[in-house]
């Protein structure tokens, strides 16, 4: 839907009834970060409640060794850019853009540079990314288990495997890894492997201009993978044989 579009509908609908229920970043664009803090509340509470054994051969991924260090993936998207934009622009109202010019929100709250305790803290990112790459491996290797299983490849693996994939495609196309791997060169034909990390950084360029859609669809894959897995548990008929190796 056309952004300016889409800005009026929800400035309707905020004039509305709707909008006297709901608040406002429910009908603007901050749905993001509402469905974050609502999956990450929901499964806290379920994986407390209602912990899942693994089930043939599938790990839940709430239950992988990767999330029993739950912080460490929590802060990672917390402190996502994408999520960030989020929560800076529509909750906290500041900074409200990344144009200098914008950045003075009020003449009583102008824009100091990172320097508040809030987007210091969100300079923890780029360490957390070193441990959200160090946890990658570990949905693969969940795939790979449910493979083991009756030697097949099922509904459930490709679920495992999507939920990793777009994990992955996450993670990589961070701001942070971007920098990282060829965004901090000022001058590649002077770096060592200079033209290997321009084109990888070309490469990963183009996953990074997608990393907001991405940053919200490993979030939805990660809970649909949760949902599928409690689905089996509760007996439902959900889970086929693809493929006998
Ligand atoms: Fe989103 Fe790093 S900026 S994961």
């Amino acid at each position: 839907m056309p952004r300016l579009y889409r800005r009026g509908l929800a400035e309707a609908l905020q004039k509305s009834a709707a909008g006297y229920f709901f608040p406002y970043e429910f009908i603007e664009s901050n749905w993001r970060l509402w469905t974050f803090l609502i999956i990450l509340a929901i499964g806290m509470w379920a994986i407390v409640t209602y912990p899942i054994s693994p089930i043939n051969g599938y790990i839940d991924p709430f239950y992988s060794p990767t999330v029993l260090i739950v912080p460490i993936p929590g802060l990672f998207r917390l402190t996502c850019y994408a999520y960030r934009k989020d929560y800076n622009r529509h909750l906290l109202h500041h900074p409200l853009a990344c144009d200098n010019l914008q950045r003075e929100d009020a003449p009583t709250r102008k824009y100091t540079g990172e320097r508040n305790a809030i987007l210091q803290f969100e300079n923890l990112h780029r360490y957390l990314l070193y441990a959200g790459i160090l946890l990658l491996p570990f949905f693969y290797y969940d795939f790979y288990l449910s493979l083991t299983f009756q030697n097949s490849l099922r509904v459930g693996s490709l679920v495992l495997l999507a939920n990793a994939l777009t994990l992955t495609a996450w993670t990589l196309s961070c701001h942070a890894f971007r920098h990282l791997i060829g965004g901090n060169i000022d001058c590649y034909s002077c770096a060592p492997a200079g033209n290997a990390r321009n084109l990888l950084w070309r490469f990963q360029s183009r996953w990074n201009s997608h990393h907001e859609a991405l940053a919200w669809i490993s979030l939805l894959m990660f809970f649909f993978a949760d949902l599928y897995l409690r689905g089996l548990t509760a007996g439902l008929p959900i889970d086929h044989i693809l493929f006998k190796f």
